[in-house]
């Protein structure tokens, strides 16, 4: 005999047979006691989940040779034919292959007729969302008035291409995803119907690779059985499915709670090494801190939902826990799998884990600065050495210091920070990339004209700017970037310089004022910026590094 698959061999056969629909089932059970039914129904929501299921016992339920039942007898020749689908009172059309109109209008026409043998006839359109407009105007006259004799089950997944007018002709029943409890009880009792030996944990697994559809959840198991025999081994449901079974996800929480980086990132190799999805990882990890989390917060407000084996396991664990701890583990795994659709798995994995691992990891600027400077100090960043003369243009790294003045300073104090006493013009000249890095950050025009400029002499705190070009010394002359340019100076060298600027070569000398040379300085203010934008590939490619770094080595978080 050939093999039938779990799903079509153990298809409810009557209304209590169907598993967590009871809002549906009861309320078409009560209408077929106290005869009230209508004539046309919609089964919406998720496949698998038994609305044709639901719709045959409902035709077996009308013309049961014992009925109208709400308790088919599923042994009469009208029952069994239904079950059989050879009932020809019973009219299957799937609309996915018969949507057009005309197969609608044929309908139509038959509709007519009055049943052979059975008290009704009932017609079950599925996948009726597929119906051309066509077809369902022509449906429209029989939906509005059907003769007594016919009733009409419509079944979709996609109840929002339904249209309005036929929504609003028929009484609507969602099937809903089947909750986990019904779940494990429906493997449970089709395993003990198969004689198969389950091993605890297997029907959470399966349960979970169901992932509420009744009929994904048989077909799993049906899976499992073909692999493993009537014996169903933990090991083999997670060879199977490549599933993370629970004691993984249990260890993964507490390796998070011990703070135990390198606990986690074994456990991240053994994964890898054992083949394992790390996507799936990272969803069951999610899944399992998210369930921890509700235990945490609202132990018995039923959120959780598991088997009883598993829940006492998960409560256990949520125990041992703190819930700001596992907010966050389940917020950076969460955002982490984002990123592991985009492509890379493994790294943005360990990311996580480990910063869940490690609060003390955590992005905010000050944290970050400190790390970045550490890091600095060992050359972990690849940044080039301070240039020693001073030169015009800026170190594509000094960009990407998080957004704060402290690692400015940081950056080019090699050596201990300056104080006012220490500062030279030699130090002047060390410091320069940072000091024109900084006014780039604050204006990126300030940065491409001081850049065309040298410090060239200290002298009672008056910084001596040598340029070329006079409107760029006027521009960083006025008294806004003289401001400006002061407090830059204060914060990279501790001490707060007046600037002077002067024009060494390149005409009169000394800055001129007039309006010719203001609308020349801004020609020039645009070609440097242009210039300063031909640099930025290089610039984004280094910002890019940096950031790579920072994400790695310190466990930054992108801020927008
Ligand atoms: N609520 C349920 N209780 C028990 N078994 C179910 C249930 N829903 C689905 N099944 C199982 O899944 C199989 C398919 O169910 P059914 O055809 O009724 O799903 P459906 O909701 O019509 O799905 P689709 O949207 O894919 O047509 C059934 O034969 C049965 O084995
Ligand atoms: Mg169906
Ligand atoms: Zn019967």
């Amino acid at each position: 005999m050939a093999y039938v698959s779990l799903y079509r061999k153990y298809r409810p056969q009557t209304f209590a047979e169907v598993v967590g629909q009871d809002h549906v089932t009861t309320t078409l059970s009560n209408a077929l006691t106290e005869n009230r039914l209508h004539h046309a129904y919609l089964f919406t929501g998720p496949r698998g989940t038994g609305k044709t299921s639901a719709a045959r016992i409902l035709a077996k339920a009308l013309n049961c040779e014992r009925g109208p039942t709400a308790t088919p007898c599923n042994v009469c020749p009208s029952c069994v034919g239904i079950t059989a689908g050879n009932n020809v009172d019973v009219i299957e059309i799937d609309a996915a292959s018969h949507g057009g109109v005309d197969d609608v209008r044929d309908l139509r026409d038959r509709v007519a007729f009055a049943p052979a043998a059975a008290r009704m006839k009932v017609y079950i359109v599925d996948e009726c969302h597929m119906l051309s407009t066509a077809g369902w105007n022509a449906f429209l006259k029989t939906v509005e008035e059907p003769p007594g004799h016919v009733l009409f089950v419509f079944a979709t997944t996609e109840p929002h291409k339904v249209l309005d007018t036929i929504l609003s002709r028929t009484q609507r029943f969602d099937f809903k995803r089947v909750g986990s409890p019904a779940l494990g009880g429906l493997v449970a009792d089709v395993a003990e119907r198969e004689g198969l030996e389950l091993e605890p944990g297997v029907v959470d697994l399966v349960v979970r690779a169901g992932d509420g559809s009744a009929r994904d959840t048989l077909s799993v198991l049906d899976q499992i059985m073909a692999f493993t025999g009537l014996k169903v081994t933990l090991q083999g449901v997670v060879d199977v499915l490549g599933a993370v079974p629970d004691e993984l996800l249990i260890e993964t929480a507490d390796l998070i709670a011990a703070g135990d980086v390198a606990g986690l990132l074994v456990l991240v190799q053994r994964l890898g090494d054992a083949g394992r999805d790390l996507r799936q990882f990272a969803r069951d990890a999610v899944e399992h801190l998210r369930s921890l989390l509700l235990l945490q917060v609202a132990p018995d407000a039923g959120l959780v939902e598991t088997t009883p084996d598993r829940l006492a396991r998960l409560t256990a664990q949520a125990g041992r826990l703190g819930r700001v701890e596992l907010l966050r583990a389940v917020e950076l795994l969460a955002e982490c799998q984002a990123v592991m659709r985009r492509g890379n798995t493994r790294l943005p994995l360990e990311i996580a884990l480990a910063k869940a691992a490690m609060p003390e990891a955590s992005g905010d600027p000050a944290a970050l600065a400190a790390r970045m400077d550490r890091l600095e100090r060992r050359g972990g960043v690849g940044r080039p050495p301070p240039p020693v003369t001073p030169v015009a243009e800026v170190p594509a790294s000094e960009e990407v210091t998080v957004p704060d003045p402290a690692p400015v300073r940081s950056t080019t104090a090699e050596t201990a920070p300056p104080t006012g006493a220490g500062v030279d013009i030699d130090l002047v000249r060390r410091s320069w990339d940072a000091v024109l890095a900084a006014a780039k950050r604050r204006s990126l025009k300030l940065g491409a004209m001081l850049a065309s400029g040298q410090p060239v002499d200290l002298t009672d705190s008056r910084l001596t700017l040598r340029f070329t070009y006079p409107f760029h010394a006027e521009f960083c002359g006025s008294d806004t970037s003289r401001a400006t340019l002061g407090q830059i100076l204060d914060e990279v060298l501790g001490v707060p310089l007046d600037i002077v600027c002067v024009v060494v070569d390149g005409g009169a000398g000394s800055p001129r004022t007039d309006d010719t040379a203001a609308s020349e300085a801004d020609d020039v203010a645009e070609t440097e910026l242009a210039e300063a934008a031909g640099e930025l590939p290089d610039e984004a490619e280094a910002h890019a590094r940096a950031i790579a770094t920072l994400t790695r080595d310190l466990g930054a978080t992108v801020v927008e």
